[in-house]
């Protein structure tokens, strides 16, 4: 299709403008601006489901979760804790920074772990593994939009060392998500994109 019979489709459909509304609502949302209110697990469900009907090349589905809710954040929090301490963070020794890392988990009221497991043998590049996890993380978060519920994609140096990974007994962490409702009189932050004309060449 041509950039000119693009422009001359003026009909959408609304379950059509349903799916273009959510994408264009998901924003990162700081962990500051949710409330603890918690989750329904069928809600996490469906989340999660979203999650692995995402597309991955020959059906290798190379991704686990770990969910925490309630006190399984504790756990999550002294796993975090003791991965900074011993990360390269320039603050890994102070006792402030490790509690701080120990508390941020219980700000929000879910918290999904993006696992990769690559199948063995490997069949694919590796990027085409990263890049189906990826693609089940957005369609977690455009689920978790539909529902409401704010969210972010983080991926800090705790999160990423290895004891982290070890803890969860994944090969790989490509970070986490955390869920939640806004809490009251908060809104979504403002984002912004390059126009689509900067980053589209119709060849
Ligand atoms: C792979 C990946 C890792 C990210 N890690 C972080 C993070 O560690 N901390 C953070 O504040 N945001 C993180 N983000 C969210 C981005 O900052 C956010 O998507 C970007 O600012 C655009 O804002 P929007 O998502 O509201 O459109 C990450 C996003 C992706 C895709």
């Amino acid at each position: 299709m041509t950039s000119s019979s693009r422009s001359s489709f003026n009909h959408v459909s609304p379950q059509a403008q349903t799916v273009l509304d959510t994408i264009q609502q998901r924003r990162s949302v700081d962990i500051s601006k949710l409330s603890t209110e918690s989750v329904p697990t069928e809600v996490i469900e469906a989340i999660l489901t979203a999650g692995i009907w995402a597309p991955n090349h020959g059906q290798r589905e190379p991704w686990r979760f770990t969910v925490f809710t309630g006190e399984a954040r504790q756990r999550l929090g002294d796993i975090l804790a003791t991965s900074f301490a011993a990360s390269e963070a320039k603050d890994a020794d102070s006792e402030v920074a490790q509690q701080a890392q120990r508390e941020r988990p219980l700000k929000a009221p879910v918290w999904i772990s993006l696992e990769l497991h690559i199948p063995e043998p490997a069949r694919f590049p590796e990027w085409e593994e990263e890049a189906a996890l990826a693609c089940a993380v957005q369609n977690m978060l455009l689920a978790a939009t539909a529902f409401g519920l704010a969210s972010k994609w983080v991926t800090s140096v705790a999160m990423q060392h290895p004891l982290t990974s070890q803890a969860l007994g994944a090969p790989r962490i490509m970070g986490f998500i955390y869920l939640g409702y806004l809490l009251p009189g908060e809104t979504l932050p403002e984002s912004k994109r390059t126009p689509l004309k900067e980053k589209v060449t119709w060849a």
